[in-house]
């Protein structure tokens, strides 16, 4: 028998535990980004949460800090869209992670991109996958805010390329 979980359990992980077994786990980088409709600027995030979540309907997960420049516009766009980054894309992930990074408008001079006829939203040229998203849903989760997101439009520009991996701290290739 296990113990039932309490809702107000103490965790037994420190931060630095939880970090450490964490960045165990190789993840695929991805750009969400979203076209704000009160400014009309493009914004961008570097993330690894990028998640599927369900084939019928097609549901995927995304997870936002929620004192993020992202979190905020994306409570006020609709829609938003994913690019799962290639091998070749190294640069843009680490500048689309930047702490006081450039204006979006600049990162995304240098970042080729089309927009997203459903979202609105920039996708990024030689990605692996593109994915078009309608927010069903906001959870608030600890520090961040989930986005359950119905996918509205799924691409493989480049069915053969090669992705761009996260793993104990730093940028892999599949190698
Ligand atoms: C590999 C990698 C993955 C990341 N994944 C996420 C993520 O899933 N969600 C998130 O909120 N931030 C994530 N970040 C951090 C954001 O990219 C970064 O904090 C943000 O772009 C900077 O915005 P700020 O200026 O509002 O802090 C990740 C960073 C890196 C380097």
């Amino acid at each position: 028998m296990y113990p039932s979980p309490q809702p107000e359990a103490a965790s037994h992980a420190t931060p630095d535990e939880f970090r450490a077994a964490l960045s165990q786990l190789a993840s695929g980088v991805s750009l969400v980004t979203v076209h704000d409709p009160e400014d009309g600027e493009d914004v961008g995030m570097t993330a690894t949460s990028f998640l599927s979540v369900s084939l019928e309907p097609p549901l995927v997960l995304i997870s936002v800090r929620e004192d993020s420049r992202m979190d905020e516009v994306l409570s006020r766009a609709d829609t938003w869209a994913v690019s799962l980054l290639s091998e070749e894309q190294k640069a843009l992930g680490s500048r689309f992670a930047m702490k006081g990074r450039l204006s979006d408008r600049l990162l995304f001079a240098d970042a080729p991109h089309h927009r997203g006829p459903h979202s609105g939203a920039p996708l990024i040229d030689g990605a692996l996958a593109t994915v078009e998203c309608r927010t069903e849903q906001r959870i608030a989760a600890g520090d961040h805010t989930l986005l359950l997101g119905r996918v509205l439009e799924a691409l493989v520009p480049d069915p053969g390329g090669r992705p761009l991996l996260y793993f104990r701290g730093g940028y892999r290739t599949l190698g």
